[in-house]
């Protein structure tokens, strides 16, 4: 059985091609197994799993929650918004708190980047990072990628995926950019100049403005939230003219006189990034995303805990 060349799941930077293709052959399975009448196995029973969200979430947490209990692992809940973190206790007092309860792996989302990392020196225990600040989102990067290749059916190579909106402050972006070059794909990022980082080019990422041209030039469209809490300072004068330039919608999408694959990691604002009529058409993939989301997470776990099939 194939194995991981990393003990955690800190960011898509630090992993092989063959890590990323394994992770995709485990979900394949596990896909499966999740649409089978009993839709669990036993492979993580004796695993327990804390999930610390210090960030709020809907679907990543819960389809951590729900991709450990598939495995069968006892899985702990802690969110800082109810814990004594606000009583002042640090970050590593309070993860070594709860390994001491004989937890084995950790799934953490923090607002400040690097968080996973600087436990991950620290701790003995398997860290999954779900997310931290703008820096990456690595299970995000490899459902949107397992569902660009159930979806589109075919290698992700040589694939044109263009990423929209605010670049600058998101995870998602990062992380997928990373798992799409190594698969081969050829990204672009697009949004106002104001939203993308200086010097993107130089992670092999085209720039394009003009959201009508990266629209036709593309196979896939990854549309991105503005991410109103994470901006301190204002990087375009309204939401109203951001639609007006950069909201996808269906009469865009009518111009291009080809059909593209519409995809968001969510949560959607809708009339803001991206329409109804876009986000609902059979063109969208954004609920299989998050479909495939358990499959992908249930196949990291299990690789991450060293296990069999
Ligand atoms: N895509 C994503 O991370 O969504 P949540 O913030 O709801 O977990």
């Amino acid at each position: 059985m194939s194995q991981l060349t990393q003990k955690h799941l800190l960011g898509i930077k630090e992993l092989q091609k063959s890590d990323l293709n394994l992770i995709f052959e485990t979900a394949d399975y596990f896909k499966e197994v999740i649409n089978r009448p009993i839709k669990k196995v036993p492979s993580l029973r004796d695993i327990t799993i804390a999930n610390l969200f210090f960030e709020n979430s809907t679907r990543t947490r819960l389809s951590f929650e729900l991709a450990e209990k598939r495995l069968t692992a006892d899985v702990i809940n802690f969110s800082s918004s109810s814990s004594s973190v606000k009583k002042g206790e640090t970050l590593l007092d309070t993860v070594n708190n709860v390994l001491a309860m004989k937890v084995d792996m950790i799934v953490i989302r923090h607002s400040s980047p690097g968080a996973p990392h600087f436990l991950s020196k620290h701790i003995k225990a398997n860290i999954i990072n779900a997310g931290d600040g703008t820096h990456e989102h690595p299970t995000q990067a490899l459902l949107d990628t397992f569902s660009i290749r159930q979806r589109l059916g075919k290698d992700i190579k040589g694939l044109r995926v263009v990423i929209v909106g605010d670049i600058l402050h998101s995870r998602v972006a990062l992380s997928n950019i990373y798992a799409l070059k190594k698969l081969g794909a050829e990204v672009m990022v697009c949004g106002p100049n104001t939203l993308i980082p200086r010097h993107i080019e130089e992670l092999g990422v085209k720039k394009e403005l003009d959201i009508k041209k990266a629209l036709a030039w593309c196979d896939v469209a990854n549309i991105l939230r503005i991410q109103l809490e994470r901006q301190q300072k204002k990087y375009f004068p309204s939401l109203r003219e951001y639609y007006l330039y950069y909201g996808v919608n269906r009469k865009l999408l009518d111009s291009l006189n080809k059909e593209i694959t519409i995809m968001h990691p969510g949560p959607i604002n809708r009339g803001v990034e991206l329409d109804s009529d876009v986000a609902d058409s059979g063109h969208s993939i954004i609920l299989e995303q998050v479909e495939n989301g358990v499959a992908v997470r249930m196949a990291a776990l299990y690789l991450l805990a060293g296990a069999t099939i």
